[in-house]
């Protein structure tokens, strides 16, 4: 596996691949993530993963700073899962000049749900995810489903820009008391840790309720948020949703029930398919 942390040396170590298969994350890696490049491998003949720590999608206040810089243990578990190539630049490298020219997405997807909470959040993330996209030539990309609505802006994203690349979705890997994987969970007390599984059962409960034919989804929005404020957590939302453009819930289209909370300093987002 080679390491490269500049878009020249990364050109080079591509010079002869035909369809990159990228993962693009942030670092701090988990088994999550590893599951995304084992899924890439046989999609492309190159697996690239990428590691940037995105300071334009970090809002005043957030976890920029103290987000966790692990490079050599990340290379050292992508090398195990077989990737082929690590693109990991420096902020100087990805951000020469103040990135002036960004991508504004759809406000009726974006600002919405995580974007209400985060403003700005997916201007950021779509610029950089656009950035990877073009420095690596992905053929495929593929992202985890925990971030649904940062899958769903970017599929839009790569429609809308007619970018050759196939936005791939991988299932959330999930702790055995259904937590979902994140880079965040590292930020929780043993206190907190214990308790974190919490989310992704509301959620259930949520979906099994669903599927069990109720419909009056604004009661049961209140239900989770209700069970989360009990247990001590500050929920952002608790949203069920069209799964195709998170508009509010219609009968007789798939649907995912989508939910963001604080537990103590550290915020944890989940969704669930229904
Ligand atoms: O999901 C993430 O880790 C980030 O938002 C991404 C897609 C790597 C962009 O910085």
């Amino acid at each position: 596996m080679r390491i490269v942390h500049t878009v020249a040396d990364l050109r080079q170590a591509l010079a002869g691949a035909r369809h990159p298969a990228v993962v693009p994350t942030m670092g701090n890696l988990h088994a999550g993530h590893l599951a995304l490049v084992r899924a890439a491998k046989p999609l492309g003949d190159t697996t690239v993963a990428t590691i940037f720590v995105n300071r334009l999608q970090f809002g005043a206040g957030e976890d920029f700073e103290r987000y966790p810089r692990t490079l050599e243990r990340d290379c050292a578990q992508l090398e195990a899962a077989g990737c082929d190539l690590v693109f990991a630049p420096s902020e100087l490298e990805l951000y020469p000049q103040v990135q002036s020219f960004t991508v504004q997405p759809d406000p009726a997807l974006a600002d919405l749900l995580e974007g209400q909470f985060r403003p700005g959040f997916f201007t950021g993330v779509c610029t950089v995810v656009l950035k990877l996209l073009a420095c690596t030539q992905a053929r495929t990309a593929v992202f985890g489903k925990k971030d649904y609505q940062q899958l769903l802006v970017i599929r839009h994203m790569v429609r809308q820009f007619a970018l050759p690349v196939d936005v791939i979705g991988l299932d959330t890997q999930r702790e055995t008391d259904g937590l979902a994987m994140s880079s965040r969970n590292g930020y929780l007390s043993p206190a907190q840790r214990a308790q974190a599984g919490l989310l992704a059962r509301v959620l259930a409960a949520c979906a099994q309720a669903v599927r069990g034919g109720e419909t009056d989804f604004a009661k049961l929005e209140n239900q989770a948020l209700h069970s989360l404020r009990a247990a001590g957590w500050m929920p952002d939302y608790v949203a069920i949703r069209c799964q195709s453009d998170l508009r509010p819930a219609q009968a007789d289209v798939p649907l995912v029930v989508l939910g963001a909370a604080r537990l103590g300093s550290t915020r944890l987002i989940d969704n669930l398919e229904i």
